[in-house]
């Protein structure tokens, strides 16, 4: 109780605008529950939700149905088109805003899955106009293994996976589940990276963490087929996020369609491969400009004779803090001490100035030998 009570001292601080509003009630919201006061707690998810719902701003979420990219809509029709699925099943509904324009043009049962309460509760009050849609408060992985499980194994279903937003990706197991349990799955995945199509941006966590060609080898160890769009990315509308189709072997003929082009992973690594060597490439021009100006330096100090006044000046200085030292017959215990840290630093500076100039001379050489002078 404590905790909620210290929560709702914050908030006198303004107000910003709707959206603004919602946060704090769901802040609130996620503070009653952690104080187990799960009934309050409901209520003021519910006023998050319905104020997300007022806001026309907020509803667009990136310009409408997939990501407000027309190319990404006219892919997904031809898809079903092509493919007569018996379901769809989205994972991360968000605010429904692509649930709500498949709604409006497929009439078959559409599921969708959303873990955060506050987006599953004002999607399920947008989308309580289409009878065929259910909204469920799941984490993705468990939702389509409760739900897949109970459908025909061999019948077509359209999933649309779009449940990456947090550390935990949970896109490599969906694909798992999907796998196991239908024959004719036919996965597309938003945010992907297009291999071909620099244009189209795509999710990147980190290394290991990014939507490119590692997270689906599992799927095609499993012989699933892999496309993507044809469309080029200058000729998208909206986000231009990427996205890539997956589907089981079984119904991979289907998806002959212009909108789509089949890739290997092998295709896939060439041209990874190719982007690889390319920037290797850049970078090597770079180092060699920067050899070729370290060069330039390194002849001008020879000319004016700068490397060996420096040496020579290092050893004066060694010399003379030396003979400081020895001159100074018996020194007082800070004189010696003081003495001795001149003279470690001189030969520190020396060996230094030693060790550059033998790195200067290496690049030079190197330097001569890529460009072929004696
Ligand atoms: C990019 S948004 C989805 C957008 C939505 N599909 C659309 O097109 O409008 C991602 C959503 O996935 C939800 N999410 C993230 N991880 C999830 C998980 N493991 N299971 C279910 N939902 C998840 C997030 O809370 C967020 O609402």
């Amino acid at each position: 109780m404590t905790n909620s009570l210290d929560h709702a001292a914050k908030w006198p601080s303004p107000i910003m605008n709707q959206a603004d509003a919602a946060d704090r009630f769901e802040e609130l919201a996620k503070a009653l529950k952690a104080a187990g006061l799960s009934d309050l707690s409901d209520v003021a998810f519910d006023t998050a939700a319905t104020i997300d719902l007022a806001d026309p701003e907020l509803q667009k979420s990136w310009g409408g149905g997939f990501n407000g990219q027309e190319g990404r809509r006219a892919l997904f029709l031809a898809v079903v088109e092509a493919t007569k699925p018996t379901a769809i099943l989205e994972t991360g509904t968000f605010r429904g805003t692509t649930t709500e324009w498949m709604a409006e043009r497929f009439s078959g049962p559409i599921l969708t899955c959303e873990v955060q309460e506050r987006y599953y509760l004002q999607s399920r009050k947008k989308l309580s106009r289409f009878p065929n849609v259910s909204v469920f408060l799941s984490d993705s992985r468990a939702f389509l293994r409760e739900q897949l499980r109970t459908f025909e194994r061999d019948k077509p279903v359209f999933i649309y996976l779009d449940a990456h937003w947090y550390d935990d990706l949970p896109l490599a197991e969906e694909l798992e589940i999907i796998f196991d349990n239908l024959e004719k799955a036919v996965v597309m995945i938003d945010d992907y990276e297009v291999p071909f199509d620099p244009g189209y941006s795509y999710d990147y966590y980190g290394p290991d963490k990014a939507l490119t060609l590692n997270l689906l080898k599992g799927a095609a160890k499993r012989d699933g087929k892999i496309f993507f769009p044809t469309l080029p990315a200058e000729r998208e509308t909206g986000a231009r996020r990427g996205c890539c189709v997956v589907t089981s072997p079984g119904i991979a003929d289907k998806l002959k369609i212009s909108e789509l082009q089949p890739v290997t992973l092998q295709d896939w690594r060439v041209t990874e491969l190719k982007g690889e060597l390319e920037s290797t490439r850049v970078e090597t021009a770079r180092l060699y400009q920067e050899l070729s100006r370290k060069a330039s330096v390194l002849a001008t100090a020879e000319t004016a004779g700068l490397v060996e006044f420096e040496l020579e000046t290092g050893e004066y200085q060694v010399l003379s803090a030396l003979s400081e030292q020895e001159n100074a017959g018996e020194p007082s215990p800070l004189d010696a001490d003081r003495l001795q840290m001149q003279t470690q630093f001189v030969r520190t500076a020396l060996k230094n100035e030693i060790q550059r100039r033998k790195v200067l001379q290496e690049e030079l050489l190197t330097m001569k030998a890529y460009m072929g002078i004696e």
